[in-house]
């Protein structure tokens, strides 16, 4: 059967390319060999933030205190929160199927592999069927890096090391549950099961959790969920993982944490081997597909979108890449800019950033100011906050007097990073920014209240 775009791999840079296709009028195959949505709707962002709302409500409904409300005894049904994951993802699952229906998407559940080329096309195999397609667009996503340190892989076998696939759908809340890597998934998870009963560790390498985050943003947060018993072991280098426990060095020293189960959430990779695309000879570096700003890859007609090009191992990342591919397909010229797109850690408080952050403006050498304001300075912030002590940061150009980066730690920063970084992304002036008017009272004020700290020249 021929195609004008086949895409593999249905997570949310495949399916939403696949949605875009087809509403385009294009012919479009989607091969997917586990479930659709992929990774974020299956066994990432989706049931994650469903389990952490579970976690939210337990957390209010225990300390109201401060705001006049006391509860009687609060219990947590971790079974029961799982189920509802489970219920939410199905519905999401089904909502993407219907998608592909109302685009008219062909969808192939099984294994896709590339076969080869032939003068229509590019040739790919699945359930048994061969498809040719004028154009690929993949989007074969990640998998987690499973380190070679001593017994990582018989801790995962025996299901005492756990990725971020198996510890969302845990049946038990572990007493003792180590996390090996301080980003993302490591402190979302952290967050989760502290709140739910464990006593959590995390072990990391850097000097800092969150990664890339704005220092002190990484230190507030870090302060915050000490407060609430969780244990950090930074400049940790871990050895071996035993039956009963995660050995690490530190300070010269060999350290052992006892652990009822271990998250391993050290990164991620892109998923290039086991479909044939070395048939096609499409050029990689470092394990990831190389794309140009019209994400095609070497090969002209084959594109590559979301992980497995290892740009930014973001879904809505993916979702404007899908954007792209497609466009240029349909030879409307389109090109992807990565220089404001918004990352969050959906901790509690969380954490939204957009743009440069001082260390990464000053290792570009860019002349820049910061403001650095505490979210007090947001009225909604201090009537919801009792005790709050996030912190908003933003980083102007010192030259052009446009925005770099806004760096925020409060409990709504996923929703108000967004306009931070349509105005990184419009690269507006400052002067033009002070006339945007925010609604009141809003945490999202504070951007505006920290834009009126910098001078217009
Ligand atoms: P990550 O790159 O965010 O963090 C990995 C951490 O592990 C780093 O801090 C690193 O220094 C540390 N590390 C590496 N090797 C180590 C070792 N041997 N011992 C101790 N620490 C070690 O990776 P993560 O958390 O696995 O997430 C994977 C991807 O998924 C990321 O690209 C992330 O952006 C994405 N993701 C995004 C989410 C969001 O947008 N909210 C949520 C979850 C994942």
């Amino acid at each position: 059967m021929n195609y004008d775009v086949i895409v593999l791999g249905g997570g949310p840079g495949g399916y939403l390319a696949a949605e875009r296709a087809g509403h385009a009028g294009l012919s479009t195959l989607l091969i997917e060999k586990r479930a659709l949505g992929g990774v974020c709707l299956n066994e990432g962002c989706i049931p994650s933030k469903a389990l952490l709302y579970s976690a939210k409500l337990y957390d209010y409904a225990r300390h109201g205190d401060a705001y006049g409300v006391t509860c009687g005894a609060v219990t947590y049904d971790h079974a029961k929160a799982v189920a509802r994951k489970d219920k939410v993802v199905k519905t999401l699952v089904g909502g993407i199927r219907a998608q592909m229906k109302a685009n008219h998407v062909t969808v192939a559940e099984g294994e896709g592999v590339i076969t080869g080329r032939t003068a229509d096309g590019i040739t790919l195999t699945a359930n048994g069927e061969t498809y040719t397609g004028k154009h690929l667009i993949l989007a074969t996503g990640s998998l987690p890096v499973l380190p070679p340190i001593p017994g990582v892989r018989e801790g995962y076998e025996a299901g005492f090391v756990l990725t971020n696939r198996e510890i969302l759908s845990l049946d038990h809340v572990p007493g003792e549950l180590v996390i090996v890597g301080g980003g993302v998934i490591g402190l979302e998870m952290a967050s989760y099961f502290n709140s739910v009963g464990s006593h959590v560790t995390v072990v990391e390498m850097l000097n800092k959790i969150a990664g890339p985050t704005d220092r002190d943003i990484s230190a507030i947060l870090q302060k915050n969920y000490e407060k609430k018993g969780v244990t950090f072991c930074l400049s940790a280098k871990v050895t071996g993982i035993g039956t009963d426990g995660v050995t690490y060095e530190a300070d010269g020293k060999a350290h052992t944490i006892p652990a009822d189960k271990v998250l391993l959430s050290i990164g991620r990779r892109p998923v290039t081997e086991g479909y044939g695309l070395e048939t096609l000879g499409v050029h990689t570096e470092r394990g990831a597909i190389v794309t140009g700003r019209d994400m095609q890859t070497s090969i002209p007609g084959v594109y590559a979108v979301g992980d497995v090009n290892g740009k930014s191992m973001l879904a809505h990342t993916a979702y404007r890449e899908a954007e792209v591919a497609v466009n240029n397909i349909l030879g409307k010229r389109d090109v992807m800019r990565y220089s404001a797109i918004p990352s969050v850690i959906y901790t509690n408080p969380e954490v939204g950033s957009v743009g440069e952050t001082e260390e990464t403006a000053a290792a570009k050498g860019l002349a820049f100011e910061t403001v650095t304001l505490p979210m007090q300075y947001s009225g909604r912030y201090v009537a919801e906050n009792e005790g709050g002590d996030g912190i908003l940061k933003v980083l102007l150009d010192k030259k052009t007097r446009r925005l770099l980066g806004c760096h925020m730690i409060c409990p709504t920063a996923s929703e108000i990073i967004v306009s931070a970084s349509i105005m990184v992304e419009t690269q507006m002036r400052l002067s033009d920014l002070k006339e945007l008017i925010f609604p009141h009272p809003t945490a999202c004020e504070i951007i505006r209240e920290g834009l009126f700290q910098l001078p217009d020249c």
